[in-house]
This record gives C-alpha cells, structure tokens and sequence, in this order.
C-alpha cells in the first residue's frame, strides 16, 4: 500500500517534470491576444484618409477593434529557477482550470514576463499611428498593467509598444497632433482620441490578463489578384534589373506573411500581413467601417470563434495588419474616366486634364462589395495557412530596439559613399491631386479663403519655404511647407520613432510611414543583408506600417524624381528612403550585437495647443408628442432570406451622447420558437447590417435611426425584430436645478420643450456671467451642465422565409 503510493507519488512527479520540460521546450514564450472597441464618434466627425472635408460620419457599417498581441520571454532577465518555473505554471494551470473567464479578465496575470524581453503590437482599425496616440496608450497603460517585479519597468511603453493602423479610410480622423492632418478635420477630435486611446490600452489589458505559454508558428504564400498598383509609371522609374528581380509578382507585393498564436490546448490567434489600401470603401462612405481588412479579420474571428459569436467578442483575435502597401490600391478593375468610361491618362491619372473624373474602382459591383471580395481573399488565404503545414516555428528569445529619430535633419550617407541631407518636412504639388483611389479635395490650399474655418485660421501662418528648402527637396515642388510650419502648432513632425521587434528569426519593423512597393522591397533587402552578414540565415523580416506616428509616403529616389503622389507625399526629401534604412541598420546592428540605441528627444506633446472646431451636441428632441425610439417606418410583413433587406426606422438622437464602446446602436433579434423569447442574432459590428443616423432635419436636433439589414442566406428561418439604442443630451437639468422642479419627460423631449430649454439656459448662463462680473455671487452655482438618457425602441416583428416558399404552408404544416 505504502509503496505504491510512494510510487504514484514518485510518477505523478516525474509526469510533472516531464511537463514543465515540455511545456518550456514546446511552448517557449508568453503570449496573450486581445480585442477591444474603438468606434469613433458615429456622427459629424471627419473620416479621414481622403482629404475630404465633406467626408463626415453618419452612421456604423461595421464596428472598430483594436486587436493586441503581447509577446514575452519568460522570467526575469531568463534565470528563472526551475522551482519558479514549476510554480508558475501551476499557477497557470490553476487558473486554467479554476478560474472562469471572467474573473481571469480582471485578475492579474502570474509575473512571468521577463520585463526586458517584451515587445506589445497592436493592429486597430484606424486610419494609420499617431505619436500621441501611443503617448495616450502608454499613460492609461500605467493605470491597467502593474510593474513588473516591483521594477520600474513597464511592459508595454513607448519603446515596446508598436500601434499599427490597418489604414481604413472610414475611420474617424482628428487624432494626429500636427496642424496639417486636421485641416479636414476642422480639428482635433478629443472624441475620437477618447475612442482609440481608451480601446487600444483595454485591448492591451486583455492580452495582458490572458498571458499563457505559447508557440509561434509562420506561413507564409503568395495572394495574387487582391491589389494592383496605383502608380505603375512611378515604379517603372526604378532601374530595370532591380524590376526585374520581383519579375514573377511584378510592381505589387504578392506575399502574405501570417504569424499563428497556440498554447497547448488552442489557437489564440493570428497575426497577418499583407499590402494592400483600405480604400475599397471610397469618399462617398460616411460609414464607419474596417473596409476590406476589417472585413477579413470579422471572417476569421467568426470562423473561429463560432457563428454563435458575437463580433469582437470572441477569445480568438485575428489581426489583418498593414505593411508597405503606399502605392497599393484594391480597386483591382483599375482606374476608368468615370464620363467616358475609357482609360485614364496614364501618366497624370486624369481625364482631360481633370484628375477627379479618373477613378479606380471593383472588383465588386458597389464599393461594399469590392471590400467584400477583397477581404474575403485575404480571409481564404489567412485559413490555408492557419491550416498550412509548410510552417516554420519561431525559437528564440524577444528583443527590440525603438528610436526617435530627427528626420528633418539628417546626414545620409549613400551607397557610393557620399553624403546628402534630408530636409524638414514638405508637401509637393501631385499631393493635393490625390491618387485614383480618391482625388485630391485640396483644391483650397491655393487661396486663404475657402469654407473650410479651420484652414483660414491656419493659413496666416503659412510659411514660405527659404531657397535652402526648395533646393533640399527638388525636384519637388514644394505647396505647403509643412516642416517649417509651428503655428498655431507644429504642422507636421520632424521626429519619428522607429522600432524593431525581434522574435526568434522574426524581424518586424515598425515604420510610421506608408512605404511604396520597392521602398518596401529595399527596405527589406537591407535589413536581410545586415541579418545574414551575422550569421543569422533565413530572418523573416515584416514592416508593420503606418506605426506609430504618421508621415506620408516613402518612396525611392527614382520615384521621388517622377513626382506623383506618393513622391510629392515623401516628406523629408528625395533620401528619405536612404534615410529610413540607415536608421534601421543603426537600431539592427544595436540590437544584433545586444548594445543599446541612441535616441534623439521624442516629439513634443502637444495635446494642450490643441484647437478643435468641430460642433459639440448641443440638445436632442423629438417632435411633438412623440418619443425617442418610436418606429416611423415598420418593417413589411415578411422577407426572403438571401435576397431582400429590411429597412426600419427610429426617431433617435446624436450618437456621439454614448459611443456605446463594447455595446451596439442596434439589435436583430428572433424568436425563439420554445421559449418565446428574443434572441439577438446580429447587432451593429456585423457586416449585414447598417445603422445610418440621419440628422440632415437636425433644425431642434431632431434626427432618426435608419437601420438596414441585408439578409444572409444561411439566417434561420422564423420571426425577428429589429431594435435601436440611443442616448439623448437634454440640457433640462441646468434649469432644473436652478428652478428646483423636474420637468416632465413630455415637455424635455419635445421641440417647445426644447426651446424653452435652451431659452431657460441662456438665461442660466447670462445669470451667471453677471453675477460674476459683479464679483457678487454667494456661492457658485454647481450645475450639471446636461444629462444623457438612454432609450430603446423596437419594431413589429416579422417573418424572414425562404425564397419561394409561403408563410401559410409553413404554418399548415
Ligand atoms: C519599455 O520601454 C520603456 C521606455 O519607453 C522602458 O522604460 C521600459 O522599461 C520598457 N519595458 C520593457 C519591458 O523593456
Ligand atoms: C460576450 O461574451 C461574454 C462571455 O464571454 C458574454 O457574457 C457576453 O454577453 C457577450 N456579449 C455579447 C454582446 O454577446
Ligand atoms: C464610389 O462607389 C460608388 C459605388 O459603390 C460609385 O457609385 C461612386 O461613383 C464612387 N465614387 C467615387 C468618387 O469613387
Ligand atoms: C541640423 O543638424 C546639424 C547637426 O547635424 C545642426 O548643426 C543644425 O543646427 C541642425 N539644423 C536644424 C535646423 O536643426
Ligand atoms: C476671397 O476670394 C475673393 C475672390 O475669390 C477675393 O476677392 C477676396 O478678396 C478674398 N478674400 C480674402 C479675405 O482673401
């Protein structure tokens, strides 16, 4: 008796030590994923990307996500005893087993990251980096995740922290510090930085509290027909035998490159890179929508997750990141004289002479289904090769070096041995011509007087650019001379940060620019060379781009001297390319012989100078004798799955009262036939539905809620109903206050009530203002300035069927 349960005991023990080698041989590293929300304000805030002032959101096609990997050695400094090993991973066990989902979102992750080898990445749905944004992150970040070790150091700060930007263009915009990026904002959006820096740390937190062993595996093949280049004459100016080359795959990047996330019992997720624009959605959309990468990360997730599912919340995250897609467009039917319907011309991309009517557009019939096909490819390809078995597993430790870099002025030494110079920033002529995907709007920055505020008030302090700088950056000619451009505040940045995050034999290099195909392609070769001249063989090597500030375009100095575009976007000078790489190699050679990088001082934070013209909510109504989430218009009797859509509406009001972060403005719900309840099948981040907000009768803020709903196929048959919430802004409480009564929900939510309310509060405001004139006031007034109330409304239900069928037989039967 004795014996054998000594033996057990000695087995038990052997099978654990046989486990932990095991799992720290098999599963080297901690990973955690996470996702979180980050819809931007759904109403009146610019959507950014075309430079299109009219481009404003008016309602959610898709909801917003940040999706965060942290990556981490384990222990500290790598001499973790085996004794703390073991305990560690029965506390991971443990709380494996023990622990529900829930309760491990809050608690704190065992501290088994090793604080120096950690790089956190983050993928959102956003147009692209912004300094301040990562500034925002890492301090709410300081709040979210304790110190390691009772160390000073932070898992996830500046240096360690990458925030790509998958390059949506139907994304809200005024998050950029520099005057330039917000002309058509008309400003900074505090809104919209509230949305991203909130959601990006939450989903930071997420992957933070779910750190587990983890191995990384890496697939990678080639996606052809899913983007084609949108300057092909610019990249004809690069030399033939380097074109030649890339010859198979021609003036577009075809690789995908996907990292997969497994922990002994799951796939967490997957991280995946290929080039190509989020512009399949054009400048029409006023939408928010993750555009065609959105769309291919919503197809993972429910693949994964389950159709049961909901979006952005299931534990498997699946990230379609941005890399070097500058001169990558999706519109793959290619651009078309929107009059004529003939080819463009191809070297000045426009028809007649006007760059506006020469339009790139498909492969879909509309702009949602060009984002639907293109998404759906990269989707297919993703699963190929989560399912590859031409994979290779990532061995090694986590490192990464991270600079600020003043690349305004920079000394570049050149392959042949000279030197040049970069220059501080400037735009060129081609910049406010656009590209196909969108033409340029920027018609205004010719004359100081245009309907757009917050471009008079900054134009006064257009600065002219001195001989030194218009020689610095020829051939460009330079339109606005962003760089040398500081009030009201800087225009553009001087200095960027870039990283490297290494894995193993997995390089990522975090640009926080959109480089063209062969800036990309050069970009790359450099850094292989440097890799491999130190013996390590096959690195693979990523740029995650758009990271972490914003600075145009990067191309190569043969495509600087055509002048498109994208060249009259490269900010710094016809050697911001030679620039970029000579930085890069700097921080790679730090990195492979383990010495520290130097670092110029990070840009300044601006957020205080901030100016923002863009209209607050003032007040929501309702007409008379009316409520808010009342239906106008019903849904019909019955509808075809597959084919029709329901379209309902509801008197609402401004989205921007509640952001609803984590929640929905809508609801498809069916019945469910044993226990006549509802159940909510669809809500505002699927890709079937659209909430559209309509307050063009905004004359007492009064506005609706359109909801559509294109049917999918394969919805279960039976009954539904489609649901809206909203939240209200009344100002009643100001004068409610003051006069000591309640007004009744009739009169605070009808037009008389409101101008009554508005009359009643100016009267509070004068009040005020002359009591302190008077220096008279007895005691200052502590008002609650607003109040927001939430409401909800649903419609009549109704019948979705199959096609050919008849409701009554169904019921016959
Ligand atoms: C991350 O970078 C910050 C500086 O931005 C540094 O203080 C911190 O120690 C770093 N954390 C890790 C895990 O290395
Ligand atoms: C999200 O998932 C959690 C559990 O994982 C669940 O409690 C919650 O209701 C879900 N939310 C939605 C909107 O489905
Ligand atoms: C945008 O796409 C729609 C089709 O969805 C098309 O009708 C429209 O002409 C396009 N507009 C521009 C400016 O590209
Ligand atoms: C540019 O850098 C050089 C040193 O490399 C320095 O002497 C010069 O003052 C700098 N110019 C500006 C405008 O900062
Ligand atoms: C605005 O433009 C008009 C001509 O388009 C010109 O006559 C006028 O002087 C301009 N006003 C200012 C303030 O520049």
């Amino acid at each position: 008796m004795r014996l054998s349960k000594l033996g057990s005991y000695i087995l038990t023990l052997l099978a654990v030590v046989h486990a932990i080698d095991k799992e720290t041989s098999d599963y080297p590293l901690l990973i955690g994923s996470g996702i979180y929300d980050i819809t931007g304000p759904a109403a009146q805030v610019h959507i950014q990307g075309y430079g299109k002032s009219s481009q404003s959101s008016n309602g959610i096609h898709m909801r917003l996500r940040s999706r965060a990997f942290i990556v981490a050695s384990v222990g500290s400094n790598g001499a973790k005893n085996p004794q703390e090993v073991a305990h560690d991973i029965q506390q991971l066990r443990f709380r494996k087993h023990r622990v529900t989902e829930k309760a491990r979102d809050s608690a704190p992750a065992p501290l088994l990251a090793d604080p120096e080898r950690t790089v956190c990445f983050v993928s959102a749905d956003i147009l692209c980096g912004s300094d301040l944004l990562t500034l925002k992150v890492a301090q709410r970040l300081e709040q979210l995740l304790p110190q390691q070790h009772g160390s000073k150091k932070r898992l996830c700060h500046l240096e360690n922290l990458s925030i790509s930007g998958t390059h949506t263009h139907s994304a809200s915009g005024g998050f950029l510090q520099y005057a330039v990026y917000q002309i058509t904002s008309l400003g900074f959006s505090d809104e919209a930085m509230d949305a991203y820096a909130e959601g990006i740390a939450q989903s930071i937190h997420r992957a933070y509290s779910k750190l587990t062993r983890c191995e990384i595996t890496v697939a990678e093949d080639l996606l052809f027909d899913s983007n084609i280049n949108r300057s092909p004459s610019s990249y004809l100016l690069n030399p033939v035998e380097e074109r030649k080359r890339y010859e198979n795959i021609g003036d577009t990047d075809k690789r995908m490159l996907q990292l997969r996330f497994t922990t002994a019992e799951k796939d967490i997720g997957i991280l995946n890179w290929f080039s190509v624009h989020g512009t399949s959605l054009n400048n029409t959309n006023q939408l928010l929508s993750g555009d065609n990468k959105g769309y291919a990360s919503y197809l993972m997730e429910k693949h994964q997750n389950g159709d049961e599912s909901m979006p952005g919340n299931g534990s498997f995250v699946a990230a379609f990141a941005s890399t070097n897609l500058g001169d990558v467009s999706p519109n793959t039917n290619g651009p078309r004289c929107v009059d004529t319907g003939l080819p463009c011309d191809v070297l000045t991309s426009s028809c007649g002479g006007a760059a506006e009517k020469c339009i790139a557009s498909g492969p879909g019939e509309d702009m949602f289904e060009s984002a639907q096909v293109i998404g759906r490819k990269q989707f297919d390809m993703a699963l190929a090769l989560l399912h590859s078995n031409k994979i290779k597993k990532l061995k090694g430790e986590v490192s990464f070096r991270h600079s600020f870099v003043n690349v305004g002025n920079l000394t570049v030494v050149l392959e042949d041995g000279t030197t040049a110079k970069t220059c501080p920033a400037a735009l060129g002529y081609s910049f406010a011509a656009g590209t196909t995907d969108g033409p340029g709007q920027f018609d205004f920055t010719q004359g100081r007087n245009s309907s757009n505020g917050f471009w008079n008030m900054i134009a006064a302090f257009l600065s002219k650019p001195t001989p030194k700088q218009v020689q610095c950056h020829h051939p460009k000619p330079i339109l606005l001379n962003t760089g040398e451009a500081t009030q009201p505040y800087d225009w553009d940045p001087n200095t960027i940060p870039i990283s490297i995050f290494r894995i193993g034999d997995l390089f990522i290099l975090n640009v926080p620019s959109e480089l063209t195909t062969m800036a990309g392609r050069r970009l790359r070769q450099a850094m292989t060379d440097t890799i491999t001249s130190r013996g390590v063989t096959d690195p693979i090597i990523t740029i995650a781009g758009l990271a972490n500030s914003y600075t145009h375009y990067v191309t190569t100095f043969e495509e600087y001297t055509g002048q498109r575009y994208e060249a009259a976007s490269t900010l710094y000078g016809p050697h911001t390319l030679a620039a970029y790489i000579q930085e890069f190699n700097r921080i790679m050679t730090d990195l492979l012989n383990g010495d520290p990088s130097s670092t110029s001082d990070p840009p300044r934070d601006l957020s205080s100078q901030q100016i923002s013209l863009i209209p607050p909510v003032l007040v929501d109504t309702v007409e008379f004798g009316k409520e808010f989430g009342s239906v106008i218009v019903e849904p019909e009797d019955e509808y075809t799955r597959g084919q029709d859509a329901v379209f309902v509406s509801f008197r609402s009001a401004n989205p921007r009262n509640n952001r609803r972060p984590q929640g929905t403005f809508l609801t498809v719900d069916k019945m469910l036939a044993d226990n006549n309840k509802w159940k909510t099948m669809y809500v505002d981040g699927d890709w079937c539905t659209k909430f559209v907000w309509n307050g063009d009768a905004a004359l007492f803020g009064i506005s609706f809620a359109e909801i559509h709903w294109q049917i999918p196929p394969d919805t279960p048959l039976g009954q539904y109903r489609i649901c809206h919430f909203g939240a209200r802004k009344t100002l009643f409480s100001e004068a409610e206050a003051l006069l000591g009564f309640e007004a009744p929900e009739w009169l605070s939510s009808s037009t008389v009530g409101s101008a009554l309310e508005a009359l009643l509060s100016s009267g509070v405001k004068l009040f005020h203002s002359i009591c302190q004139r008077l220096g008279s006031c007895v005691e200052p007034l502590q008002v609650e300035r607003s109040r927001i109330i939430e409401f909800s409304g649903c419609s009549r239900p109704f019948l979705v069927k199959e096609a050919g069928a008849t409701p009554t037989k169904e019921f016959s039967e």
